[in-house]
């Protein structure tokens, strides 16, 4: 094993995308968008392939030594890239084309190690630990640490693992994980919690294991049903996808297959909130409704009109007032903690008030104090904040938090009289594909500063 391997070296390319997550981090880390408010969105924008889902499906395609293709992939995020380093470091062939589409190929993994320098980097490559598991019987990651939006513990991954027999032992920060003797047992997982994370990182480990393993109190979200139809194609037995009930009968091993990501949810529902906070009409391609019902139900409440052509989303709002109405974020398919921010900010321009409570993530307010800098009106009480609607929000300096937070402001400067510097955006560089140029064939006064050129 490789404790040491850094992730700084540039992972090979071919003809394609250049990986260097430590480079793409400093060049863009000072790097700041500048918004010039008050104009409406009116144009298309395409949607990305999930982010989320994304991630997860890099990690099964160690499950087998087999190539995997994946197309409709957001290439262009730093945690994608960020991820294709650490699969490289590991042993993978990775090949990243600006197309969307993505072949990996794991089988001469010589590293089962996800170091500090990632995983605190990106938490989401705790998720190589499940197929690591599986396939090797054996992982080595690097203990996350909390981050902004709250603590963020791993204890139901690690506790599923247990009960499949692994040994869990942590040391000097890193969680080393070891299948028993013949590989990891199939087992009957009650999870305490509803948690994304621990439902794919033990349903990816329970696909190459022995016998039946069934998580009760699984997570329902769209990204997991993907991942388990790509892991379905790959040759894994299970069923129950979208429900909280998930059966997984281990077999001995995966194969290859050709995978097109899910879009977007959380892409597709933030640019439909700046058209319900701007005005306008906003094509957004190849994307769909269904997995966004707990958005869609208070955008239309609120005004806004949705309709779908084929699979593309067309999103409209006239002049009309926005009105106001409460919120709670909850596991899929509630109302998405992912778009919490973003909905908050359209409420800062509401008619009447509305309320947020936030159940998932303990510390996920951290865009009130700067929204509050923009003249909203927000009091918040424990997990809930009231948002009284203001006439206006005016532009100011702010800084960004964490991703979604981030695009929360963004949206707030497309309403704001006058200019607003979002600061810190490499933020949203891991989760928002081409967030600028996307807003800007919109008709949106919008610009990215590159360190070297902010007053
Ligand atoms: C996923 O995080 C997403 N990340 C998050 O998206 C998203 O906010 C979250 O799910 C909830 O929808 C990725 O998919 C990469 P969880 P995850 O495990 O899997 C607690 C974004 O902006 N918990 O469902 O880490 C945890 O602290 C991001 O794109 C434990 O207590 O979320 C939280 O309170 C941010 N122990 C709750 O469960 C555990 O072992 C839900 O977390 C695991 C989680």
């Amino acid at each position: 094993m490789n404790q040491n391997a850094s992730l700084l070296k540039t992972v090979e390319t071919t003809d394609f995308i250049t990986i260097d997550p430590h480079k793409a981090m400093q060049a863009s880390s000072l790097d700041k968008i500048r918004v010039q408010g008050g104009t409406q969105l009116n144009g298309t924008i395409p949607i990305s392939g999930a982010k989320n889902a994304a991630l997860k499906h890099m990690c099964a395609a160690m499950l087998t030594s087999d190539l995997i293709q994946f197309t409709n992939m957001p290439v262009g995020l730093k945690d994608i890239q960020t991820l294709a380093a650490l699969m490289k470091e590991m042993g993978a062939d990775m090949t990243l084309r600006s197309d969307g589409t993505m072949f990996i190929k794991a089988e001469n993994i010589h590293s089962t190690e996800a170091p500090y320098d990632l995983v605190r980097r990106m938490r989401a490559s705790v998720l190589v630990m499940g197929p690591l598991l599986g396939r090797f019987g054996e992982a080595t990651v690097s203990l996350p640490g909390g981050c902004t939006i709250g603590s963020r513990p791993i204890d139901l991954h690690l506790e599923g693992f247990r009960a499949m027999g692994a040994e869990i032992i942590l040391e000097e920060g890193y969680v080393k994980a070891k299948a028993p003797v013949g590989g990891l047992r199939g087992a009957k997982i009650i999870f305490p919690k509803v948690s994304v994370g621990a439902t794919e990182n033990v349903m990816m480990a329970a696909t190459l294991a022995k016998g039946e393993t069934i998580l009760i109190n699984a997570a329902r979200e769209p990204e997991i049903i993907d991942q388990g139809n790509a892991l379905i194609k790959m040759g894994a037995k299970i069923s129950g996808l979208g429900t909280s009930e998930i059966h997984i009968e281990g077999v001995p091993a995966l194969h290859g297959m050709t995978h097109d990501v899910l879009p977007d949810r959380i892409e597709t529902g933030t640019f439909m909130i700046g058209v319900a906070l701007t005005g306008g009409t906003v094509r957004l391609q190849h994307t769909r409704t269904d997995f966004l019902t707990s958005l869609i139900a208070p955008l239309e409440k609120a005004g806004v009109t949705i309709d779908l052509d084929g699979d593309d989303v067309i999103v409209h709002r006239n002049g009309k007032p926005l009105v106001g109405t409460d919120i709670m974020t909850e596991p899929y398919p509630g109302f998405a903690t992912d778009l919490q921010a973003q909905f908050m900010t359209m409420l800062t321009m509401c008619e009447g008030a509305g309320m947020v409570t936030e159940t998932i993530f303990e510390n996920r307010f951290m865009h009130v104090p700067e929204l509050r800098r923009m003249g909203a009106d927000i009091t918040v009480q424990g997990n809930s904040a009231i948002v009284r609607g203001v006439t206006k929000l005016k532009g100011a300096e702010v800084m960004a938090t964490d991703l979604r937070a981030s695009v929360s402001l963004i949206l707030a400067g497309l309403v704001a009289e006058g200019e607003t510097t979002v600061d810190r955006i490499y933020h949203l560089d891991r989760g928002y594909e081409n967030l600028v140029g996307k807003l800007e064939a919109c008709g949106a006064k919008v610009e990215r500063l590159s360190s070297s050129r902010v007053e």
